[in-house]
């Protein structure tokens, strides 16, 4: 639908590339010309990732959580590029935990992740977007960023402070030519995150039933949206938070516990 090389001549950073959704979204991404650095805690991960991808593109190995791994990555970014038109704010933790058993540090590994990594590398790319006065920044949330996220309550927190985050960052940044929205998917097929939140095929055949466009979304569909936010076509977009989860959030306004929820649900 979009043009081949529509991104010919950009390049951007994608945070968490090695697999699930920012796989997904470099291959989509890379497919239409974008130059890419993807980072990743893991080597191996971000080697065999661009193995799987054809284009111009960088790995970055280090944590959302250090400054040093975020300016360092930064760097092997401008090195390569020149200049950094897009960030992609995609790295995030999570795992099913009740409120009850999660520990202090189970909460803030997700929160460091999430929030910290969001902040850290959106301050280390603006100073480089404000000086052209260009830049794209998109935070990828979830459609229970304003909902709530029982089993996730880390995950919750971090991603409504990140929705709050791309507001602030689209007020303070937008008059310097810097645009950031946030994507919210819903379940997405091939991502860890799946994984990790469905845990039985009872749970996603239920999950499925509840949702108006029920199945789960291709990588490509969250992709198309960051291509299309990328785009010129996206150049009055500020401040936004799109889901992408054909209604989910309509039919489920958040992530419900395993066990009983779905399946009272599924008896109504
Ligand atoms: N249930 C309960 N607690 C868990 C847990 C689980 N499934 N997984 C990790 N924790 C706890 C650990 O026990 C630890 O707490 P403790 O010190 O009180 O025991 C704390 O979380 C941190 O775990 P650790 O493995 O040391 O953190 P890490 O920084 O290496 O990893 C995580 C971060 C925990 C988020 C890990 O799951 C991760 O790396 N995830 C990345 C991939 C991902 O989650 N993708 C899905 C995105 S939607």
């Amino acid at each position: 639908m979009f043009e081949k090389n529509c991104l010919k001549g950009r390049s951007g950073i994608i945070t968490g590339g090695s697999s699930g959704i920012g796989l997904g979204l470099a291959a989509y991404l890379s497919e239409h010309g974008a130059g890419l650095t993807l980072t990743g805690r893991s080597s191996e991960k971000l080697e065999a990732a661009v193995a799987s991808l054809s284009g111009e593109i960088a790995l970055a190995a280090g944590d959302v959580r250090r400054p040093e791994d975020v300016e360092r990555g930064l760097q092997t970014h401008l090195a390569r590029f020149g200049k950094v038109d897009f960030l992609i704010n995609n790295a995030a933790g999570n795992f099913l935990c009740p409120l009850e058993n999660m520990s202090p540090n189970a909460f803030q590994s997700v929160m460091n992740i999430v929030v910290n990594g969001t902040f850290l590398w959106s301050k280390a790319v603006q100073p480089h977007m404000k000086a052209r006065a260009y830049g794209r920044i998109i935070n990828i949330g979830t459609t229970y960023s304003w909902a709530h996220g029982a089993n996730v309550a880390h995950s919750g927190a971090a991603k409504a402070a990140v929705l709050n985050l791309t507001k602030t960052m689209a007020v303070e940044w937008g008059p310097m030519g810097i645009l950031t929205n946030l994507i919210a998917p819903g379940p997405v097929k091939e991502t860890e995150g799946l994984r990790r939140l469905m845990p039985d095929e009872k749970h996603m055949a239920a999950f499925q039933r509840l949702m108006p466009v029920p199945r789960f979304a291709e990588r490509r569909e969250i992709a198309a949206l960051a291509l299309f936010l990328l785009s010129p076509m996206a150049g009055y977009i500020n401040g936004a938070a799109i889901p992408v989860d054909g209604g989910l959030h309509l039919s489920i306004p958040g992530l419900l516990p395993v066990g009983t929820p779905i399946d009272g649900a599924l008896k109504r």
